[in-house]
């Protein structure tokens, strides 16, 4: 892999901040506090092309890969978080579409998906099937022409706005990871309803709520590849997803390295500038290094993406480190601003909250580290 980025990534890397800067840096305060979700705004960020990155320009799509996707992911996420996850479950929700759908599906779903007309979502989590989605519950039963839903999702990234989500349920009768499909879920789809939208601790403008089917009808016709592969589906968008969250992650970790200079810079204690400390200085050099390391690690990984290679292990890797590096950057600035740094009106109390589901979400630290240790064994 060149480090050297193309000037079509950085022209998009330039995109991407210049929006963020300009539409999101100025309200993202506003937004978490009020717990708004922005929609306006993030069909801005639709038309921009940012919802279809890696989907080719015949399906709508930028067709701009992977590593193009993160740089403008982490532009996002440095002025929002909450935006950066919205967009980025907008673009996972493209992926199984790309692989599995067939022609129809890929006219119907996601071509307005990746033209910015269509928000997404990705629904697997349930109650009792978190990390482990072989156990999950909410079934669809075979009625000929349709299936039968019933069940429920929670934590569903943009589920209360989405056009159209990927749904993975059971099918079958025995609990096995092969007994599950993906289907694609319609916005008002009869029987199926929009539950309680979760009060989270941090990405507050994002939408999050939980998904009920009662008798829900879903036409055969959208089943998403073949019944029974429902679990294969969700580990190939999650891999991309991974790379996404990792990208997050680090959008958030350069917004908090920037917060720790500046405010080390004018904050003075013992008559001089705090930033004059060796204490002070460590915490700025650790945070700069693994910023460094985890923008590596994430490229690469999307850098193999865009190789068509195998990515699985570098995705996890990426994300793995990259969260965790995110949540121990928000750490160290928070410390840096001291009492300050506790208090809602600073820019760090907001990013130490984003942080901290960035090592939860698309797979905890421990499923990465299942998935690498497989991998490198
Ligand atoms: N790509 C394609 N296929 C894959 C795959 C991948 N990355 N990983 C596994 N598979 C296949 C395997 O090859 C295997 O196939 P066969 O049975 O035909 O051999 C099958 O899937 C089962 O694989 P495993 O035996 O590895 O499955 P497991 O039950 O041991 O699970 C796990 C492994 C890694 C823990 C997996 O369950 C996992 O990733 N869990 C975490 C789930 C997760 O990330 N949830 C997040 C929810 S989404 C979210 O947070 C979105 C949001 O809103 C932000």
């Amino acid at each position: 892999m060149s480090f050297q980025l193309s000037s079509e990534q950085e022209m998009i890397r330039l995109m991407a901040r210049d929006f963020a800067r300009n539409e999101l840096e100025p309200n993202a305060h506003q937004w978490d506090q009020k717990e708004i979700f922005p929609l306006e705004t993030v069909k801005k960020l639709g038309a921009l092309g940012l919802f279809g990155m890696m989907v080719p320009q015949e399906y709508g799509g930028a067709g701009a890969g992977a590593v193009s996707y993160s740089l403008a992911l982490q532009e996002i996420a440095y002025s929002c978080a909450s935006t950066a996850v919205t967009m980025s479950v907008t673009n996972l929700s493209c992926d199984p579409l790309l692989k599995f759908g067939n022609e129809e599906q890929k006219e119907k779903y996601l071509k307005p998906l990746a033209e910015g007309r269509y928000l997404g979502a990705f629904a697997i989590t349930e109650p009792a099937a978190g990390s482990d989605p072989g156990s999950i519950t909410t079934r669809a039963e075979d009625k000929g022409d349709y299936y039968l839903v019933n069940g429920s999702k929670i934590f569903i990234t943009n589920g209360g706005f989405a056009d159209v989500i990927i749904l993975i349920v059971r099918t079958g009768q025995k609990k096995s990871n092969h007994s599950l499909s993906g289907f694609l879920l319609e916005k008002g789809a009869p029987g199926f309803t929009i539950g309680r939208t979760e009060d989270k601790m941090g990405l507050r403008a994002s939408n999050t709520v939980e998904l009920l089917f009662e008798d829900c009808r879903i036409l055969k016709k959208n089943l998403l590849g073949k019944e029974g592969t429902g679990f294969k589906i969700a580990m190939a968008a999650l891999d991309s997803g991974r790379i996404g969250i990792a990208s997050q992650s680090l959008g958030i970790a350069r917004a908090c390295l920037d917060e720790a200079i500046q405010y080390a810079k004018n904050r003075r204690q013992f008559g001089r500038p705090i930033n004059s400390f060796q204490a002070i200085q460590w915490m700025i050099a650790d945070s700069a290094t693994e910023i460094e390391a985890a923008y590596h690690l994430t490229l690469h990984a999307a850098d193999m993406k865009d190789q068509e290679l195998p990515f699985t292990k570098e995705a996890s890797m990426a994300k793995l480190f990259a969260s965790e590096m995110a949540n121990r950057v928000a750490y160290k600035t928070l410390q840096i601003h001291g009492g300050y740094g506790y208090m809602k009106e600073y820019k760090i109390e907001r990013l130490y909250r984003d942080a901290r589901v960035t090592s939860i979400y698309e797979g905890t630290s421990e499923v990465q580290r299942i998935v690498v240790a497989r991998e490198v064994m």
